[in-house]
């Protein structure tokens, strides 16, 4: 169904369509305003680690066209807007002194989408690590997580009295196991002791963070953006279905178990407790304070056989084959059913808040011809998976609001700029903003919505 008004129709009133973007992905002035280098900015300077070596030291230029940018976001007639703070803006040695100059500009943004009737989301960790605290150990390091709570405070006490909602992390399973495990993201670790450092102080750290927003703002939604996996088995057979939900475990049960129940799951404390950081007494507690929100990133599901290898590591599964035929220019499988198959599995496993899709999009590489983007099988993506969200509401899943990843083209982290997420297209030499086919589409869509509902 891609006729926006019928899809329109299938979405009550209050429901919020937005767009989302991330601090490092757009901003660019890396430099400027007392701003200092974070992770990503060494990790993507080293040879190797990024494509073509691309950095974000311009990006979309977004911190010195936010003007323009808030007049593109509001001509989409969406209704809210979901953006990461720089840590490295804020207090730019991760501890130490707060950067005025930092705050000013998420001030300039916040005021700038109020006043055009856009509300706020904000996240406050999208893996721009301030490199000081890399060289304490980063995330694997516990003072980390109480840095992280600083930090919070800062942003919120500034930013607090006009943001709708804050989350305080972006897909911890990104910034553990992709960085610390995987080693595609920064730091590039492949370290299992690490990566379990680095997943125990993640959790303390949105624990300590929500106990912050909550001093400042009682009344500000806080919630955390999760990206977890649905865990489809390869097969029908017993090894195969137990090496799913092995994987569901290591993958989303360390994060969302944490959270929602106070427990890491047993299946991983058994193969891994001993290699994990001490658990301190009280450190459940606060991991597991109750969220007013909690947000879901889906692109792609997992799919999953039993690696049957001698000493396999823990979760001890290897890559099953695609269903679908159906790719983005990313190589991910299109099964938008997935997004149903999760949000069922996720809220049958844990008592969750209401739910917003933070995410979800699709990498097509289109470029401009003859000033339009014909971009129709993002488009089509969409539609499909905003069809299974309004299946989701029909059947009674608090679903709340649906952001498409992204507003506009940008840095896709070790992909470099060669990898186009954006409804909007960006061309790089010129700065140059497009308005592809999806953005038109979308905007026929979220104008069907009241703003400032
Ligand atoms: C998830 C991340 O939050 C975002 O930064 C990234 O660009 C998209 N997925 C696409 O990979």
């Amino acid at each position: 169904m891609t006729d926006p008004k019928t899809l329109a129709a299938r979405f009550p009133g209050d429901f919020l369509f937005g767009v989302a973007t991330a601090s490092f992905q757009i901003e660019g002035a890396s430099k400027a305003d007392g701003r200092k280098p974070s992770i990503w900015d060494a990790f993507s300077n080293m040879p190797g680690r990024v494509f073509g070596r691309h950095n974000g030291d311009v990006a979309c230029d977004h911190y010195n066209r936010l003007e323009d940018d808030l007049d593109l976001i509001a001509s989409l007639g969406v209704q809210a807007y979901r953006f990461s703070i720089a840590w490295p803006r804020i207090i730019p040695d991760g501890t130490g002194p707060v950067n005025e100059a930092g705050l000013d500009f998420y001030d300039r943004l916040v005021d700038g989408l109020k006043a055009r009737n856009i509300k706020a989301f904000a996240t406050l960790y999208h893996w721009d690590l301030p490199l000081t605290l890399a060289g304490d150990g980063g995330w694997t390091a516990r003072s980390t997580a109480f840095a992280f709570q600083r930090y919070a405070r800062t942003v919120i006490a500034r930013l607090g009295d006009r943001l709708d909602a804050v989350a305080t992390f972006n897909e911890p399973w990104c910034s553990v196991w992709l960085s610390h495990l995987y080693g595609i993201h920064a730091p590039g670790e492949k370290n299992m002791e690490a990566a379990l450092h680095a997943m125990h102080v993640t959790n303390l750290a949105h624990g300590l963070g929500v106990a912050a927003v909550r001093e400042e703002r009682a009344n500000l939604p806080v919630g955390i953006v999760i990206n977890p996996m649905h865990v489809y088995p390869g097969s029908d057979s017993a090894a195969d279905k137990a090496a799913a939900e092995r994987a569901f475990d290591f993958h989303n049960g360390v994060f969302f178990g944490p959270i929602f129940k106070g427990a890491y799951p047993d299946s991983v404390l058994e193969a891994l407790g001993a290699r994990m950081p001490e658990v301190e007494a009280g450190d459940m507690a606060v991991i597991s304070q109750k969220l007013d929100w909690w947000g879901v990133n889906y692109y792609t599901p997992m799919r999953v056989s039993d690696d049957a290898t001698e000493g396999a590591e823990f979760p001890a599964t290897k890559p099953a084959p695609f269903v679908s035929a159906a790719k983005t220019d990313i190589g991910w499988e299109i099964f938008p059913q997935a997004l149903g198959d999760l949000i069922r599995t996720v809220n049958d496993r844990y008592d969750l808040p209401d739910c917003y899709i933070t995410e979800n999009g699709a990498c097509y590489n289109m470029g401009v011809e003859n000033g339009e983007v014909n971009d129709q099988p993002r488009l089509d993506y969409i539609a499909a998976h905003l069809t299974v969200t309004a299946d989701l509401i029909a059947e009674g899943y608090p679903m709340k609001g649906y952001f498409a990843w992204s507003l506009m083209d940008n840095f896709e982290w070790a992909e470099g700029y060669r990898m186009r997420f954006g409804i909007v297209h960006v061309d790089y030499e010129t700065q140059v903003r497009t308005i592809k086919k999806s953005g038109l589409w979308y905007r026929d869509l979220a104008s069907a919505f009241p703003k400032g509902n």
